[in-house]
């Protein structure tokens, strides 16, 4: 998952390129460079680490050129280090790549038997030498179709030519790409936010298809390079401030911004008149809908296991729940009556995606849970039910989140009473419930000092374990990958009755265990847990809500108190302990908490 931008212009272009790549950066940040052409030659510059660090080298600053290309890595094949960063060069052609060329070992080996010199470890440095192999006998827009021909895997690709001053290619397979218009001069991006401070006019490739960007006009292809022509979509021209404020990281501001999100997302989805829910343009009818699949990734997927609790509650549908990277490659029954839900913050995700594009391909009926509206997902899906969560740049995600099981649980809701599941009574009574919550949220995030106070033993412990049961046990699966997204230790979240079933044996004297047991039906059972891994030295951080009933137990190692509210609410307010408890325990370690090693905010590559 890595960002490309293009720029073809009459003005000089690095520093407009150094600047998109900066808005790049959520997608990859272990290496960044850039390509422009000049004086009829190539110029790379190159950089390991930030963009930042591309920006200082004193050879950007000087870098001629109308015309040009830029990339920041996520690294897939070969290091992290600037010979692996792209652009890719050969004498004639300079290439940008966000994706995995499956079959590059054996195009390569194709490539040196005649004679191609390569320089990286990477599978894009392949993609150069086709092209420059096929140039010999073919034009530019058959020499590209032939070298797409030819690749396996997913791509979106910019590349220049050093003998075509006005001409940036722009293809994809797999992988995100926009083209934008300008003033006499034409854009290329990942997305159409890299895109932004330059303009709202965007063309979003579809897969397969590749684009000719000259100055002055855009020309499309599809794979067998057949012109075709595509839409001009105007976005809206806000541009969104990003800053920290007064916070040290994003991320710190983003678990603050949430009272905001819900009340974002409850003005949007629920009609404070009447009571209701304002979701009434679903394109189905109730009795099209028997089951429901849920599809996601990561943090999504946690919001997707969440919902299951939701859905099952409040409905009398079949609810499945899936990884996205398992959902895509597995034999599937796809079934008419079923719904396929797919969230994201990013809506790029790569696995759900395919999944997605699996589903529409077997004539299901889709639906995207999603941050970003312009993106693929989104574009792709049936229906559309948009989070308005801001743009969240922390890479591990927390405003989405509760943004994401927000949505859920309202659209659970919304079909529990379409179907006639839910009584006018309680469903009136749970919409009242739901409007209290960003209060609640808010006075929750106010515990600190308790979270500061143990997140050290959480972040100098061997690992950890995150437990709870019901709507508690997503929360304990979300809690235990913030920690070890941003505290690089182990930690794993279960369903706290599963533990004597194995995982009991790796509890030891002074292990942090995080024990979710709100008053809720599950309560008991839980507090029986607790007390089975106190009974085997577990230092217990037991997070519950506020109650006048004491708890009884006892050698519990901490305690923190949320506030109160229905049982079906209470995973939001679970789940800000455990987002202070991650991050505290990263800035404890002096780690990068908006940029954690290794990862990227949008996952492009499957
Ligand atoms: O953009 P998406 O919601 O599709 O991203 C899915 C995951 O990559 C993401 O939630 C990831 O797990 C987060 N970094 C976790 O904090």
């Amino acid at each position: 998952m890595c960002g490309i931008i293009g720029i073809n212009s009459s003005k000089p272009v690095s520093a407009t390129i150094i600047n998109s790549l900066k808005k790049l950066e959520y997608r990859g940040y272990d290496s960044a460079g850039i390509a422009t052409l000049s004086s009829g030659l190539i110029n790379e510059v190159k950089s390991e680490g930030r963009v930042d660090n591309l920006e200082k080298n004193s050879s950007v600053l000087n870098m001629e050129g109308t015309i040009g290309i830029g990339h920041v890595r996520w690294a897939t094949h070969g290091l992290p280090n600037s010979i692996n960063a792209h652009p890719h060069s050969s004498q004639n052609v300079s290439v940008v790549h966000n994706g995995i060329i499956e079959n590059s070992t054996l195009l390569k080996k194709f490539l040196v038997g005649r004679g191609h010199k390569f320089k990286s470890q990477t599978d894009t440095e392949v993609i150069v030498h086709l092209i420059t192999e096929n140039l010999k006998t073919e034009n530019i827009v058959n020499s590209i179709k032939k070298t797409l021909k030819a690749l396996h895997g997913s791509f979106a690709l910019g590349i220049i030519f050093k003998d075509e001053p006005d001409l940036i290619v722009g293809a994809r397979r797999g992988s995100p790409l926009a083209v934008g218009y300008g003033p006499n001069e034409n854009y290329l991006g990942s997305d159409s936010y890299a895109l932004k401070s330059m303009t709202n006019k965007i063309t979003y490739l579809n897969d397969g298809e590749f684009c000719v960007i000259k100055k002055d006009h855009i020309e499309f292809f599809n794979e067998d390079g057949t012109k075709i022509n595509k839409k001009v979509l105007e976005l809206s021209s806000e541009e969104e401030k990003y800053d920290k404020g007064d916070y040290k990281h994003f991320m710190a501001k983003e678990i603050e911004e949430q009272p905001v999100t819900l009340k974002n997302g409850i003005k949007e989805y629920i009609d404070n008149a009447n009571n209701d829910i304002n979701i009434y343009n679903i394109p189905w009818e109730k009795n099209e809908i028997s089951s429901i699949t849920l599809i996601g990734c990561g943090t999504a997927y946690h919001s997707c296991l969440m919902a299951k609790y939701w859905f099952e509650e409040l409905t009398s549908l079949d609810v499945n729940v899936d990884i996205a990277s398992e959902f895509r490659y597995r034999k599937n029954r796809f079934k008419k009556d079923s719904l396929y839900i797919f969230v994201s913050q990013s809506g790029e995700t790569a696995d759900t995606y395919a999944a997605l594009d699996l589903c529409n391909k077997n004539g299901m009926k889709t639906c995207a849970v999603v941050n970003v509206i312009e993106s693929s997902i989104a574009r792709d899906s049936e229906f559309v039910l948009p989070i308005h969560c801001g743009t969240e740049i922390g890479v591990a995600s927390t405003k989405a989140f509760l943004g994401q099981i927000l949505i859920l649980y309202i659209l659970a809701l919304k079909l529990g009473q379409l179907r006639g599941d839910l009584e006018k009574k309680v469903l009136s009574e749970k919409i009242k419930s739901l409007k209290e919550l960003p209060k609640l949220v808010e006075k929750t995030l106010s515990i600190d000092s308790k979270i500061q106070n143990v997140s050290t033993t959480f972040n100098e412990a061997k690992g950890s374990m995150f437990l709870g049961r019901g709507f508690s046990y997503p929360i304990a699966l979300e809690g235990a990958l913030k920690l070890k997204e941003l505290s690089y230790v182990h930690a794993e979240g279960y369903p706290a009755g599963e533990m004597k079933h194995g995982p009991l044996a790796l509890i030891e004297e002074g292990m942090p265990v995080v024990v979710l047991a709100p008053r809720d039906n599950y309560y008991k059972k839980t507090i029986s847990n607790m007390q089975e891994v106190i009974a085997r030295g577990a230092k217990v951080l037991l997070i519950t809500n506020k109650s006048s009933d004491e708890i009884v137990s006892e050698n519990i190692w901490q305690t923190i108190e949320v506030e109160s509210t229905n049982q079906d609410l209470l995973p939001f307010l679970l789940t800000i302990p455990l987002q202070k408890l991650a991050y505290y325990s990263a800035l404890k370690k002096g780690f990068d908490i908006d940029k954690p090693r290794n990862l990227a905010k949008s996952v492009t590559v499957e």
